[in-house]
């Protein structure tokens, strides 16, 4: 289907302003989205996992750099067992479908998350994915998946321990930039917006290191992540753009 004129008039104006480099998101309702259409919590994931693509076009088109989504949390393994299957099958047939168009679009998939627990099908998907478009840098795509804010800070506290003790690093020489450079973003910048669709208003163990200083957008109740399209995306970058970013100091005309 051909894109709404508008969209194009939308993506003139984002690009004409400050563009974050890094947007991630949690990509939240798709079982009320389900629901609400009288259909299986499935369904509502299958339809989620087809909003990624419109995600990457309009990233691409505006010049993000970096997008993070929110696919799957260290606590998301206490849904009942089919749902969890039916997601791990999901990443296996979405990578198989659209690796190709991800690579042509010029997209690095980067994995946060410990995929090394996934089942075997899905971890191999998953690294093909990553290797197969390893050579890309116009623009990275982290898939949060097996993810949890406190479980890669416990990784980031437990590698730099064992550097303590191989003698690779000095414990007065650790800061907030060694955290980082341990966190499995390491090497790539903070993001400046988080959105979460289906308007809860919490975080749910989403990268609190790296959001400490992000904007956040939060969308309606009722708009669930399956009907988060392209419009929705840009409005949200533009509210962004809308914001001061003071980082604890004071307001430009302040100054
Ligand atoms: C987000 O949608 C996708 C995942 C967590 C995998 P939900 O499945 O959480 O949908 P709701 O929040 O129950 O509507
Ligand atoms: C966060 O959504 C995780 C993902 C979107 C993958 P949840 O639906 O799991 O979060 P809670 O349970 O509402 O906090
Ligand atoms: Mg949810």
């Amino acid at each position: 289907m051909a894109d709404n004129p508008n969209i194009h008039t939308l993506i003139s104006l984002v690009k004409s302003k400050n563009v974050p480099k890094h947007v991630a998101i949690i990509m939240d309702g798709n079982g009320r989205w389900a629901k609400m259409h009288g259909f299986a919590r499935s369904v509502g994931h299958r339809y989620g996992v087809e909003k990624l693509k419109e995600l990457l076009t309009v990233s691409k088109a505006i010049g993000i750099q970096y997008i993070t989504v929110y696919a799957f949390s260290t606590e998301n393994w206490s849904r009942p067992k089919e749902e969890v299957d039916t997601l791990m099958n999901l990443i296996v047939e979405f990578i198989n479908r659209e690796i190709d168009n991800i690579k042509k679009e010029g997209a690095r998939i980067h994995v946060l998350g410990d995929y090394s627990v996934l089942p075997e099908k899905s971890r191999n998907a998953v690294q093909y994915a990553i290797d197969y478009t390893a050579e890309n840098s116009e623009l990275h795509l982290n898939v949060a998946l097996n993810y949890g804010g406190r479980a890669e800070l416990v990784r980031a506290f437990k590698l730099m321990a064992e550097e303590i003790q191989n003698g690779k690093l000095d414990i007065n020489d650790i800061d907030e930039k060694t955290i980082s450079e341990h966190l499995y973003t390491a090497g790539m910048p903070d993001p400046d917006l988080v959105i979460r669709t289906a308007g809860e208003l919490r975080l749910s163990n989403f990268l609190p290191y790296q959001s400490a200083y992000s904007e956040l957008w939060i969308s309606p109740k009722d708009l669930y992540w399956p009907d988060f399209n392209k419009e929705c995306f840009l409005r949200a970058i533009m509210e962004y753009q809308k914001r001061e970013r003071r980082f604890g100091g004071l307001a430009n005309k302040n100054i």
